[in-house]
């Protein structure tokens, strides 16, 4: 939830400023500003609206400055407007700041301000931040190198939430402050410059070596030179962390929209998940030094995250119980931190977090560390804020991820849990070895036939221009298959805005198939063996109150009165979540495209939701 780039160095600051806002535009859209600092004067461009109306602000074109801040903006506190857009400025003018995050006292702070005779003109808690550094500045009376940096480290002392800053000031036209508390910001080292972005693709064109800032790390940038700082303004040494991403990852790379692309990345990003974990012998995570005498230990595990990373734990919960008897129980990371879940020591948590930054997600495994569990942490992004606070944090290698529904990074979590899962399960030796070796050699096949099932779209295209204009929609399955058909239902629902609902086939008669009447389309997912006939009585159900009828299968099923029966590789039930949901994925794309909307950037929704 906001984007922010920076730039100090040789190089004219806003083309760079733009293409990182650019990148990051899936982060918020509201409003879009840059702050330069040009014959040592402070200079705002910014205005509601998207990054694009940026470029058509007068006089931007003609900054030359080779220092300069930006953001890009979902809006919190204040509505959508040019004022409320950031960067913002304090009373006096002397400094500019572009912020992500939340200040949760900003009111409290704001009338102490107030009192002291300082103004507002936005409804920002970002103001107020500027504002804060201001006064602390002007009360210093000591003029040394250090003042700028002491003024803002003032100010962060007295803020409560969330915050990634970029400072600068017409006082030290030279330099610019960043610092981060519980919110994403990186530093990409250049030559003799350095760049600053809220993730890595938006800066990964420039640079591969990059600094990762812990809480209130004060970083304290010239042109050709970084000093780190901690809370007592201590020098502090970091070293730099070299990513192997490529920045093609960042490209549309010939693609429509991110969102088709990342759905075709599918086997890549499989296999890269996959790498050599899997060989001949037992499955390996040299991240996770368990014992045997552990696992046995452990009596429960929880697996928690937001949104799609929650339905990949849902999916898993079959597979660690089945595999490990290890009961599972999957909770939504909002909802379990604040629910007072059973935890002690012998209590496992595993968190999954694509952006790694999910708010929810961080405090919910903060939660159960304080309670003596040990957590394990699944994300895509190296260095991201979740991997500073678990115990092992082991990284699905999607590679970037940038349309606001996630794809590839689900269909990476899925194959990444199972994996563990087998892990857990060679250790502990309480499954069938056959049962074992069966899934080992399925996910082995994975990426093939993820690649099998993105040959031919047409019918699901075909499909998608026959129901495009619905306003309801249904999601059946039953085990795996209902894990499946939630998400399925969150991607139609994020990027369409049609409205659905993913249900167990099952508890369909208990109440919601009032809802199904004449030409209601139901989408059903069945790859379950054992439960093919169940499932088809269940579609029965529907097809005799009016329904249409979409099913996407891996088992050899007669047409009985489908509309289209979409077909899938077979695979064990365990992963077959990772193909079945890639039809889902293409489906709802296309009724997004057909719609003609913002595939990529949904209505009021951001990448990573880094507030609660
Ligand atoms: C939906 C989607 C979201 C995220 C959720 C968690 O397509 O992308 O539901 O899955 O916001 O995000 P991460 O995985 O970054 O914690």
């Amino acid at each position: 939830m906001c984007g922010i780039v920076g730039y100090i160095g040789d190089k004219k600051a806003t083309p760079i400023l733009i293409q990182g806002l650019t990148r990051l535009e899936y982060r918020g859209y509201d409003s879009a500003g840059i702050a330069v600092i040009e014959n040592n004067k402070i200079e705002v461009k910014k205005d509601k609206g998207r990054v694009s109306n940026l470029t058509l602000l007068d006089g931007i074109d003609n900054l030359e400055a080779t220092i300069g801040i930006a953001h890009t903006r979902w809006a919190t506190h204040g509505k959508p407007s040019k004022e409320n857009s950031h960067p913002h400025m304090d009373m006096e003018g002397l400094f500019a700041i572009v912020h992500n995050g939340i200040i949760e006292n900003y009111n409290e702070l704001k009338n102490d301000l107030t009192q002291k005779g300082y103004k507002f003109i936005s409804q920002t808690d970002t103001e107020v931040i500027v504002n804060l550094i201001n006064y602390y500045y002007n009360q210093d009376k000591n003029e040394d190198e250090l003042k700028f940096l002491r003024a803002v480290k003032n100010a962060c002392m007295d803020l409560k939430g969330s915050f990634a800053l970029e400072i600068i000031s017409n006082k030290e036209p030279e330099k610019m402050i960043v610092v981060r508390k519980d919110s994403p910001l990186v530093i990409g080292k250049g030559n003799g410059e350095s760049y600053i972005a809220s993730d890595i693709p938006a800066i990964l064109s420039y640079t591969r070596d990059f600094y990762f800032l812990n809480d209130y790390e004060f970083a304290y940038l010239s042109r050709n030179n970084i000093k780190f700082y901690d809370t007592n303004l201590n020098e502090i040494k970091k070293e730099t962390k070299a990513i192997e991403w490529d920045s093609k990852g960042a490209e549309k790379d010939g693609y429509e929209h991110f969102m088709l692309k990342e759905i075709n990345e599918q086997p890549k990003a499989i296999r890269e998940t996959i790498g050599t974990r899997l060989n001949n012998s037992k499955v390996s995570f040299d991240e996770l030094s368990f014992t045997r005498e552990y696992l046995e230990e452990i009596n429960k595990m929880y697996i928690v995250a937001c949104g799609t990373a929650m339905h990949a734990g849902l999916v898993s919960k079959n597979i660690f119980e089945k595999l490990c008897k290890i009961p599972v129980e999957v909770d939504i990371a909002s909802e379990f931190r604040y629910r007072d879940p059973l935890i002690n020591n012998k209590t496992l948590v595993i968190y999954i977090s694509q952006s790694g930054e999910t708010a929810d997600t961080i405090a919910a495994l903060k939660l159960a560390k304080a309670k003596g569990a040990k957590t394990i942490a699944i994300t895509n992004v190296i260095g991201s804020s979740i991997t500073r606070e678990a115990d092992y944090s082991i990284y699905t290698h999607a590679g970037p991820e940038i349309a606001v529904a996630s794809t590839k990074a689900y269909t990476s979590q899925v194959t990444m849990l199972a994996l563990i899962a087998l892990y857990f399960a060679e250790i502990l030796e309480r499954a069938d070895t056959n049962k074992i070796n069966t899934i080992k050699e399925d996910i082995l096949k994975l990426p093939n036939k993820a690649e099998e099932v993105l040959k031919d779209t047409s019918e699901i295209q075909e499909v998608a221009k026959r129901i495009y204009k619905e306003r309801d929609m249904f999601f059946l399955g039953r085990g795996v298959d209902y894990a499946v058909s939630l998400e399925g239902s969150l991607k139609l629902k994020e990027i369409s805005y049609i409205h659905s609902e993913g249900y167990a086939s099952g508890e369909l008669k208990h109440g919601p198939i009032a809802l199904i009447d004449i030409g209601v389309t139901v989408i059903a997912t069945i790859t379950n063996k054992d439960l093919v006939e169940k499932s088809i009585s269940n579609i029965q159900e529907v097809i005799s109150r009016g329904a249409k009828i979409i099913v996407v299968t891996n088992q050899n099923i007669e047409n009985k009165g489908f509309d289209t029966i979409i077909r899938i590789p077979e695979i064990s039930t365990e992963i077959s979540p990772v193909l079945s949901i890639i039809p889902l994925q293409l489906l709802s794309y296309y009724i997004s495209k057909e719609k003609g909307l913002d595939v990529d950037k949904p209505r009021n929704l951001a990448k990573s939701v880094t507030v609660e």
